[in-house]
C-alpha cells in the first residue's frame, strides 16, 4: 500500500469474536462458497500469455536493475519431485524413486541459477522459498548443491534480516534431517500434514503417522526455527467433523506458530490423481462447512486469531503483530511480513514478478532443461502490468491484508472513488445485505464472517477473471 493504513472503522480489526460459527452462518458461507482465485497475485497466473517471453522479460529486468540499484531481492526456487502420489494433490509435481533424475535436475537448476545472476547482478537476498512438489525429497546432498550455488550468486542478508523458507513432508525427514535444514540456512518450515486420521490418509493415498509430524514440529522447535507452519486440508474424502476436530486439536496441541487450513480444490478433470477419489467419500458442502467451523472452534480455543480466509497464528507471531499494524502482504506463498520484491523464479513452473511484471518458467520439465541447457532462460509466459492492473492490485491486496478499503488512501489516483469504482461496489451489495461486509462513504469493511469469503469480495474488483464477477452479479440479479 502506498498510504500508511487509517483504520476508519471503530475496533479492531482482528476480532477474536468468532469462537463458534453458527448453523445460520454456515448456511450463508455455503451461499457465497464461489471457485474462485485466492488472489496470492493479482492479475492471477491465469492472464499470464505467451507474448511474454524471454525477450521481453531481459527487458523488464534490465530496467528493474537500473531502477532498483542494491535493492534486495526473491528467491523462489521450485523443487517437483516427490517419493509418492497424493491423490489429492493439485500442485506441480512428478513422483520418482530415480535419484538420478532429480541430480540431472539440479544440474540444471544450478545453470539456470548462473543466467539469473548474471541479468540480476549480485542484489541481496531477503527472501527464499522452496517449494514444491517435496523440496525435501533431495537428498542431503542435493540440497546442499542447490543451497551452495544460491549463496555464491547472490549475498544473503543475515539470517534474522532474512526469510529463508522451505516446504517439507513429515515423511521424508528421517532424524536429524530437520537440524540439518536449519544448518544449511532454512529458519523457517512448513510442514504438509493434511490430516492425522488413518481412513483419511488412506482413502488419499497418504499414510503418516501422527508422530512424524509431531516430531518434525519439535525438532525445529529445538533446532531454533523461527517459525514452523502446518498445512491441514478440509473437504478430504472420509473427512467427518469428529475426526477432523480430533486432527486439529492433535496439531494445535503441538503449538506451531502457524496453521493453514486449506479449503479442498477438487477439479479431477485439471488434476488427474483426484480420479482416484471416490466421489461418494467426498463430504458434502455443508459437511464441508462443519469441518471448517470445528477448525475455527478448535484453534480459537487455543488461542490462535484467523488472519484473512485460511491461516491461524498464535499470539506473539510477526505475522499477527503485521495484520494489527496494517502491514501484511500476500504473495505466491500466502501472507507475508513483508513488503514483494522482485521475486526471481528458479525452476521449472516456477512464477516471478517485478512491480511491472509476472512471469513463468516452463511447465513442461524437457522443455525446461532443455532451454537451460541451450542457454536460453525458459519463460514461457507473463504479463506486462498496465497502471489499472498496479490500481487494482493494492485494492485487492488492502482487503485481502487488511481487511478494509480505505478510500482516501487512493485519493492521489483517484479522488472520487465510490464514483470510479461504483459498478464493483454495486455487485457488492448482495454481501453487504448478507451482512459480510459494510460500505459507507468512507470505505469497505468485512466483517468477521465475511473473512472466509474475504476473496469472492476482493474479485469484485478483478477486472481480468469475470467468473466469481459473474457469479455475484447473477446472484444480484435473482
Ligand atoms: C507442495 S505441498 C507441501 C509440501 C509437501 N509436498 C507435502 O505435501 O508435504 C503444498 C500444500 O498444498 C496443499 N494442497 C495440495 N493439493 C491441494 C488441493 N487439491 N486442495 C487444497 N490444498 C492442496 C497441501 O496442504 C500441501 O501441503
Ligand atoms: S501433496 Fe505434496 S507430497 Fe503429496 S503429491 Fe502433492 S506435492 Fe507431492
Amino acid at each position: 500500500m502506498k498510504n500508511p493504513p487509517r483504520g476508519v472503522f471503530p475496533g479492531s480489526l482482528l476480532r477474536r469474536d468468532m469462537a463458534t460459527i453458527s448453523e445460520n452462518d454456515i448456511e450463508l458461507l455455503d451461499r457465497w462458497d464461489i471457485p474462485g482465485p485466492r488472489y496470492t497475485s493479482y492479475p492471477t497466473a491465469l492472464c499470464f500469455h505467451d507474448g511474454f517471453r524471454e525477450t521481453e522479460y531481459r527487458a523488464e529486468v534490465a530496467q528493474r536493475r537500473t531502477e532498483a540499484g542494491n535493492e534486495p531481492l526473491s528467491l523462489y526456487v521450485h523443487l517437483p519431485f516427490c517419493e509418492k502420489l497424493c491423490f489429492f494433490c493439485g500442485c506441480n509435481k512428478w513422483v520418482t524413486l530415480n535419484r538420478e533424475k532429480i541430480d540431472r535436475y539440479v544440474d540444471d537448476l544450478l545453470l539456470e541459477i548462473a543466467m539469473e545472476r548474471e541479468i540480476h547482478g549480485p542484489r541481496p537476498v531477503e527472501q527464499l522459498h522452496w517449494g514444491g512438489g517435496t523440496p525435501t525429497w533431495l537428498d542431503a546432498e542435493q540440497r546442499m548443491r542447490v543451497m551452495d550455488a544460491l549463496k555464491a550468486a547472490f549475498p544473503f542478508l543475515p539470517d534474522g534480516e532474512s526469510e529463508i523458507s522451505i516446504e517439507a513432508d513429515p515423511r521424508n525427514l528421517p532424524e536429524g534431517t530437520v537440524t540439518g535444514l536449519r544448518e544449511l540456512g532454512f529458519n523457517r518450515l512448513s510442514l504438509g500434514v493434511q490430516d492425522f486420521d488413518l481412513a483419511v490418509q488412506e482413502a488419499v493415498n497418504r499414510v503418516q503417522p501422527a508422530e512424524l509430524s509431531l516430531r518434525a514440529i519439535d525438532e525445529a522447535r529445538a533446532a531454533g526455527f523461527h517459525g514452523v507452519s502446518v498445512d491441514l486440508i478440509y473437504g478430504l474424502p472420509k473427512q467427518t467433523e469428529a475426526s477432523f476436530r480430533r486432527t486439529v486439536e492433535g496439531v494445535a496441541q503441538a503449538a506451531p506458530d502457524r496453521i493453514s487450513i486449506f479449503s479442498y480444490f477438487h477439479r479431477p478433470q485439471m488434476f488427474s490423481p483426484q480420479k482416484c477419489i471416490e466421489e461418494g467419500d467426498l463430504p458434502t458442502p455443508e459437511v464441508k462447512r462443519m469441518l471448517f467451523a470445528a477448525a475455527v472452534d478448535v484453534l480459537t480455543s487455543h488461542g490462535y486469531t484467523a488472519l484473512g480466509m485460511d491461516h491461524f497464528v498464535r499470539e506473539g507471531d510477526d505475522l499477527l503483530e503485521a495484520a494489527r499494524a496494517g502491514t501484511m502482504h500476500r504473495n505466491f506463498q500466502g501472507y507475508s511480513t513483508r513488503a514483494d520484491r522482485d521475486l526471481v523464479a528458479l525452476g521449472v513452473t516456477a512464477i516471478g514478478r517485478t512491480d511491472g511484471a509476472f512471469w513463468q518458467k516452463s511447465k513442461d520439465l524437457k522443455e525446461w532443461a532443455e532451454s537451460v541447457r541451450a542457454g536460453r532462460l525458459p519463460i514461457a509466459r507473463g504479463l506486462q502490468l498496465t497502471d489499472e492492473d498496479k490500481l487494482r492490485r493494492e485494492i485487492i491486496a488492502s482487503v485481502m491484508c487488511r481487511l478494509e478499503l480505505v478510500f482516501d488512501d487512493f485519493a492521489d489516483r483517484v479522488p472520487n472513488f465510490p464514483k470510479r469504482f461504483e459498478k464493483e461496489l454495486a455487485l457488492l451489495k448482495p454481501m453487504v445485505d448478507d451482512k459480510l461486509l459494510e460500505i459507507d462513504e468512507k470505505g469497505l469493511r468485512v466483517k468477521p464472517l465475511g473473512r472466509f469469503v474475504v476473496k469472492i469480495i476482493a474479485g469484485a474488483f478483478d477486472e481480468h477473471t469475470p467468473p466469481g464477477l459473474a457469479k455475484i452479479s447473477g446472484r444480484q440479479a435473482t
